[in-house]
């Protein structure tokens, strides 16, 4: 009996799954925050699975400031950048900060950052003896955080195959050649929706050309490195490290982004983090009792913005909260609160919040985010109205979304005044239609016909099991540009046409000539 039990439960595995093994899984993951919180999903999905589960990270310290690191249930490879470097990388971090909190957000915080990513990629590729070991270990695949161009660099160097996981929206759509019409396709950094009117279509067109010198541009920043690191006549470029991805995942999914189209080795499996809400602590939950019907809200401006440096922000905020009648957690550093500020009777701060799990408290009514992917898909899948202030990088697109689908509004930074705060948190709670639409998105979310957990499984182990994603890659990849516009048929076309029209004129002149002639003739 027992035995027919172990046969029938072989035979049902191995009949579902038949080319099921387990796979050899790098993740690579150099930045903190969210980029860390996300890889560091991945992996645990990857080893829950049955997958052998390995990340390779930089840092440790202070990537997550106001987080305790979980101790890991899979194999981590770390190693630390020296201390005076990383002292002044958050000095220049927190001045970035100030800057986007008073409206200025230039191109220039984004070329510092990347060259700030291109000096670690250099320290990273010279850890010979990780390298080594990590090299030796003959991953199967390696998953890489798509938004450090290091990680390309660094599964270049171990010659892994990679699929490039891209933590937000499509901020490099256009390098991964994946078809984006400009009539509809609204493209990042151009603060458009698909509903573009002709000067929008114009500006959108205008962003494009501007996208390819900048994707030039960023490319740049990591020449040197390459030099360093590659030897000549087998030196990659990043631009093609894009397209080398097996497959590429996003981080989004049509909840909140604009129907487009898609290549098939591009996936969405937004929403990694959001999950059922699990009860919370004693503390939050007596807090949130103590607000009766008016219920509360969630304040956090991102993993990475623990606490604000610009007090006169911090009294801003403070204010307006001190205004409404809901409670308000807020994930604020307390150590870090500015003494000279009271705090609002109705606010409690804390130095980490568990997000998800008070998103998914029926007493919630309302995010007050930064506008990070993972905050609003967790807003997205509990059904929160949003209130964005959004800071940089794609928080902007971001809530462009958000508002386009009438989940929620935004005001920007520089703008922020207690009065205008307090408005705007009331307006979005008690006009109803915010909360329909927020709950639509939801349903269509939970409906989803896989989960995005099953489909990261599903396609990592696809892309194994079939010794790559190739059989997925267009021809376009590998087509001069001339040839994917057409542009030798548009000429070829348009001279035989010139030609034909040409010989046509010509010819009708002749035999009008001809007859004119000869009419005149007759007449002499
Ligand atoms: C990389 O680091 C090494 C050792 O610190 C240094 O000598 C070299 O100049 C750096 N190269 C680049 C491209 O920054």
């Amino acid at each position: 009996m027992a035995g027919e039990r172990k046969l029938c439960i072989f035979l049902f595995i191995t009949l579902q799954f038949p080319l099921l093994q387990t796979a050899k899984i790098l993740t690579i993951c150099f930045i903190g925050g969210s980029h860390y919180l996300l890889l560091d999903e991945i992996s645990r999905i990857l080893h829950n699975n049955g997958h052998d589960v390995r990340m390779f990270l930089q840092f440790g310290e202070g990537m997550l400031p106001g987080y305790k690191l979980p101790p890991s249930p899979y194999p981590v490879s770390t190693y630390s950048l020296d201390e005076k470097y990383l002292k002044e990388y958050k000095e220049h971090f927190i001045e970035n900060q100030k800057e986007f909190l008073v409206g200025r957000r230039g191109l220039q915080s984004i070329l510092t950052f990347l060259g700030e990513l291109s000096y670690q990629c250099n320290v990273t590729l010279h850890q010979s003896d990780i390298l080594k070991f990590l090299k030796n270990e003959q991953f199967d695949i390696a998953i890489v955080d798509a938004f450090n161009p290091c990680t390309f660099l660094v599964s270049e160097k171990l010659g892994i195959p990679y699929i490039a996981f891209f933590p937000g929206i499509f901020g490099n759509a256009l390098r991964v050649g994946i078809p984006t019409p400009l009539s509809y396709v609204p493209l990042f950094q151009s603060q458009l929706t698909d509903r573009m009117d002709f000067f929008g279509r114009l500006k959108n067109t205008v962003t494009f050309f501007v996208s390819h010198i900048i994707g030039k541009k960023i490319d740049s920043i990591f020449d040197n490195v390459i030099e360093e690191h590659f030897p000549a006549g087998s030196r990659p470029s990043i631009a093609d490290l894009h397209l080398k991805a097996e497959l590429w995942l996003y981080n989004v999914d049509f909840t909140i982004e604009f129907a487009r189209p898609l290549l098939p080795h591009v996936q969405y499996i937004g929403g990694l983090l959001a999950k059922p809400a699990k009860p919370l602590s004693q503390e939050l939950e007596d807090f949130i009792t103590e607000s009766g019907e008016s219920g509360f809200i969630v304040v956090t401006l991102g993993s990475m913005l623990s606490s604000i440096p610009l007090v006169e922000f911090v009294k801003e905020m403070n204010a307006g909260l001190a205004k409404i009648p809901q409670k308000v957690i807020w994930r604020y550093q307390t150590s870090h609160w500015p003494e000279e500020v009271a705090l609002a009777p109705n606010v409690k701060i804390v130095d980490w919040l568990p997000q998800n799990d008070l998103l998914g408290h029926p007493k919630v009514r309302l995010l007050v985010t930064h506008g990070g992917m993972n905050s609003l898909m967790e807003a997205v899948y509990h059904g929160v109205p949003v209130l964005g202030i959004p800071l940089f990088g794609d928080q902007y697109e971001n809530m462009v979304r958000i508002k386009a689908k009438n989940m929620g509004t935004s005001i920007p930074p520089e703008q922020l005044k207690s009065e205008n705060f307090a408005q705007t948190i009331l307006e979005i709670i008690q006009n109803k239609s915010y909360k329909t639409s927020a709950m639509k998105l939801s349903a269509i979310r939970k409906s989803l016909p896989f989960p995005p957990d099953q489909q990261l499984l599903r396609w990592v182990e696809h892309i194994v099991q079939t010794g790559g994603g190739g059989h997925l890659h267009p021809y376009s990849y590998q087509q001069p540009w001339y040839q994917q516009c057409l542009l030798d048929v548009i000429l070829f076309v348009t001279v035989c046409l010139t030609v034909t029209v040409y010989l046509i004129v010509t010819l009708f002149r002749v035999l009008i000539q001809k007859i004119c002639s000869s009419g005149k003739q007759k007449q002499n």
